[in-house]
Order: structure tokens, then sequence, then C-alpha cells
């Protein structure tokens, strides 16, 4: 499943069939760093970071960042992209290739974890996985920063795709009682509903 998976996302970069990467940090993730300053070397995690946008954004915030994907090929683009136009960033960025349902970090002590748009494509019977690997590497007090589609209503599921989209509640529900939600905006739509949900580890 894994394979096929990984081979889904290797040749969305490969044919650059990736709308998403638009180079551009959100004024989400933005915003969130001008009201919280980072600690200098204090850890970041992008998970699901592909062409690692966001990952260069943490970096140049002061945090040491490490972005996680499955598609080789996203971070390869990442890395080149980051030596040719923010060398100095170098240092202070790690590329794993891993799934994040299996995260081969332990006790990360992350002061953030950022997610965009990565959970909500999971299938439910992965997502327990993913939540304890946010729980396990989060320090206490640090963030979790997701965007995610919500997800349609049944009558709209496609035969063929597993759904996408995350349940009314179900990121309050999921990572409960360790992380609590601090902030949830609703986004504004472009191919689906979608929200910013801002948790804090307790
Ligand atoms: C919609 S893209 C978003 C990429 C990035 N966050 C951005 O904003 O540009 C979703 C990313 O999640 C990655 N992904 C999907 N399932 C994954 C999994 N199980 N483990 C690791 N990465 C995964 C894909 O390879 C892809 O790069």
């Amino acid at each position: 499943m894994v394979n096929n998976l990984r081979g889904h996302w290797e040749s969305r970069y490969r044919q650059g069939d990736t709308p998403w990467d638009t180079r551009v940090t959100p004024p989400e993730v933005v915003q969130f760093w001008t009201d919280h300053p980072a600690t200098p070397g204090s850890v970041a995690l992008d998970i699901g970071c592909g062409a690692g946008t966001n990952v260069a954004y943490l970096a140049s915030r002061g945090l040491f960042t490490i972005g996680c994907d499955l598609a080789g090929n996203a971070l390869a683009l990442g890395l080149e992209r980051i030596r040719r136009d923010q060398a100095p960033l170098l240092p202070h960025v790690q590329f794993l290739q891993v799934d994040v349902t299996r995260l081969p970090l332990q006790n990360a002590q992350a002061v953030y974890i950022l997610d965009i748009g990565c959970f909500h494509g999971l299938a439910f019977a992965d997502r327990a996985a993913y939540v304890q690997g946010v729980i396990e590497n989060l320090a206490p007090g640090g963030y979790y920063h997701l965007f995610a589609f919500d997800l349609r209503p049944e009558t709209e599921w496609l035969p063929d795709k597993p759904p996408r989209g995350v349940g009314e509640d179900e990121i309050q529900i999921r990572f409960a009682p360790q992380l609590k939600i601090v902030e949830m905006i609703v986004g504004r739509p472009d191919r689906q509903a979608c929200r910013w949900y801002l948790l804090q580890k307790q």
C-alpha cells in the first residue's frame, strides 16, 4: 500500500503535477511565527513537507527543521532549491524520506509540527499511528499546526477513491487529551472546504 502511495506521490512530483507547490509560506504560518518568535536551535518538523518551502521558512526563523515526506522526488527538489537559493540555511535543515504514519523519530521535543495537506489524505486506518507520532515528538507546550480539507458528505464519496478529508470534531477527538485545540480558522476554500487547526501539547 505504502509503495503504491509512494509511487503516486513520486509521479506527481516527477510530472510537476503539484498545484500545492506554490513556494509561498501561508500567512497563517507567518502570523504564528510573528506571534511566537523562535528560540534559536529549537526543533520543528514539517510532516508531508513536499518540496520544502516551509522547511526553509522555519529554518529562516531560527529553527532546526526536519522535513519528512514519502516522495524522494519532492525532497530532492527541496534540497536543490535550498542549495541554489538559500544555501546558508543548509546546516539548519534535514530531509527524511519516511512515511508519516511510521516516523523514525522518538521524543524529538519539537516546539512546532506543521502539516499542510498531508493528514487529510491518509487512510482512516493509518491516522491513529500518525497522531501517535505527533504526540510523541512534540515538546510539552509545543504547537501542532494543521491545514486540512473538510471531509465531504458520504453521498459525494467516489466508489473508486478512498474518501479524503477531516471529519467534524475528528481533530479534537483524535488528539485529546494530550493536545488541545487553541485556534481553528475556516480557510478560504479553493477546491474544497478547509480549515487551519492550531493545537498545543498540555
Ligand atoms: C498536498 S502535498 C503538500 C506538500 C507540502 N506540505 C506543501 O504544502 O507544499 C501532500 C504531501 O504529503 C506527502 N505524503 C502523503 N502521504 C504521506 C505519507 N504517508 N508519509 C509521508 N508523506 C506523505 C506527499 O508526498 C506530498 O508531498
